[in-house]
């Protein structure tokens, strides 16, 4: 029997549910590494809820705590890790607590809501000796494993150019009012940082990008939507009937790897008119159509004699493709091209791998996939396009993920207090 990690769940609302779920797929798996013993929300209404949820789901209530603190000095060293899903804008200052009372931390993307508060987490990591795990669930789903090892293993040739693009949303609250302010998440950051770590886990870091952000709908209105998965459906309808952002909610950028490929990357939530999303990878000998995430549509491997594999043939010329034994069992097989679960349910298969690597580290002393420095890298490209159509001039990912460039996040930096108010226009 593996070393079970106690963790707490600190965020009860729609992905602090999703949450749950996931770790029901770990307990239930040959895997299951973690136990889990508190939740944690500010608003004790939401711990409660999920505290009644895991006990369904789970077989066992964990504690309930409105307060963090409390809860840190009450289970002492009963509790070795903490998941973090709250909203972004207090990622730093949670994680930043629950590492300095040596808790090892999973927490959602993005690492926090400024690359200043990813370096508040790093450098409180480092002092602590503790694992920082980042949660981008995207790269771990088996079609995007799957792509990179094509990629890795010469199925398109050299890469020259991805194209990652979605647009839709119009004028809908995007899941929460929150992600539509400034200084709390804006939902390019929020969603988009997914992209970003697609677009670097496809083809390797980035060395400049040049992009323009926009924030196209001034109003947002309450559609009512249960958000994605329906877990939202308990929030929604207390949510007001419109907001007025604060936050861009499009992001158009071309990038260059430091492989010398493009890419060009449009996350677009105002988009009207028909939704679009691509995600294509070109290189000199083929190219990929690759599918939405989480949806288990096979990858196309398109060559230059017209042959169009999107079959288990595709495998060939990944050579390098396993998936490691979890996944494996969770999604059939460890070199799986396709596979058909409801939505939900391979959202909670992928969050299981998470808690997983997690507790995997912790008992081990490895460190995990997405670092926090990886998540910052994710967060600067985020952020790059934002800085370099303020500055009107390309940046590199470099002076982005140093803070040399900061111009945009400066003024939350100032409303987060990372950085002095008489920064805010130094
Ligand atoms: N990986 C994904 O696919 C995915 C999808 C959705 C959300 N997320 C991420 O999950 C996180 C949470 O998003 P959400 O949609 O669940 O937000 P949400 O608003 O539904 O829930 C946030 C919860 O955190 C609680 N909270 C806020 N401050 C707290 C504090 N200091 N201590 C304890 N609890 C606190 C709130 O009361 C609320 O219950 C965000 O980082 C978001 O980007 C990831």
């Amino acid at each position: 029997m593996p070393e079970r990690i106690p963790i707490a769940l600190v965020g009860c609302g729609g992905m602090g549910r999703r949450h749950l779920r996931g770790l029901v797929h770990l307990a239930s798996s040959s895997y299951s590494n973690s136990d889990l013993v508190a939740v944690c929300d500010i608003n004790q209404d939401n711990a409660t809820f999920a505290a009644d949820e895991a006990a369904e789901l789970l077989g066992r209530r964990p504690r309930v705590y409105a307060d963090l603190a409390g809860m840190v000095r009450e289970l002492g060293s009963d509790l070795q890790a903490a998941s973090i899903t709250t909203d972004v804008g207090s990622h730093h200052k949670i994680a930043a607590a629950c590492l300095e009372a040596g808790l090892h931390v999973l927490c959602e993307k993005p690492l926090a809501l400024t690359v200043r508060g990813c370096w508040l987490i790093v450098d409180a990591a480092k002092r602590a000796g503790c694992i920082v795990s980042v949660g981008e669930n995207y790269r771990r789903d088996p079609i995007n494993r799957l792509a990179r090892a094509l990629i890795a293993g010469g199925a398109i040739g050299t890469p020259r150019l991805m194209i990652e693009t979605s647009i839709g949303g119009k004028d809908a609250i995007a899941i929460t009012p929150w992600r539509h302010m400034k200084h709390a998440g804006t939902i390019v950051v929020d969603a988009g940082i997914h992209y970003a770590d697609i677009l670097r886990f496809y083809l390797g870091e980035v060395r400049s990008i040049y992009g323009e952000v926009r924030l196209h709908e001034k109003v947002r209105y309450n559609t009512g939507s249960a958000g994605p998965g329906g877990y939202y459906a308990r929030w929604s309808s207390d949510f007001p009937d419109q907001v007025e952002p604060t936050g861009e909610d499009a992001l158009y950028a071309q990038l260059i790897f430091e492989s010398g490929a493009i890419g060009q990357w449009i996350s677009d939530y105002a988009g009207h008119g028909r939704p679009s999303r691509t995600r294509r990878v070109f290189g000199s000998l083929g190219s990929l159509d690759c599918p939405g995430d989480r949806d288990g549509q096979p990858i196309v491997l398109h060559l230059d004699d017209g042959t169009a594999i999107d079959d288990g043939r595709i495998l060939e010329h990944a050579p390098g493709y396993r998936l490691e034994p979890l996944a494996a069992e969770l999604f059939g097989g460890e070199r799986v091209w396709t596979y058909n679960f409801e939505f939900n349910d391979t959202d909670a298969r992928l969050l299981a791998l998470e808690y997983h690597e997690l507790a995997a580290c912790v008992s081990a002393g490895n460190q995990p996939e997405v670092t926090a420095q990886e998540g910052l890298a994710d967060l600067a490209l985020t952020y790059a396009p934002f800085e370099a159509g303020r500055l009107g001039r390309p940046v590199t990912l470099a002076e982005v993920a140093n803070s040399r460039v900061d111009g945009y996040q400066r003024e939350i930096d100032v409303a987060l207090g990372l950085v002095p108010e008489d920064l805010h226009t130094a």
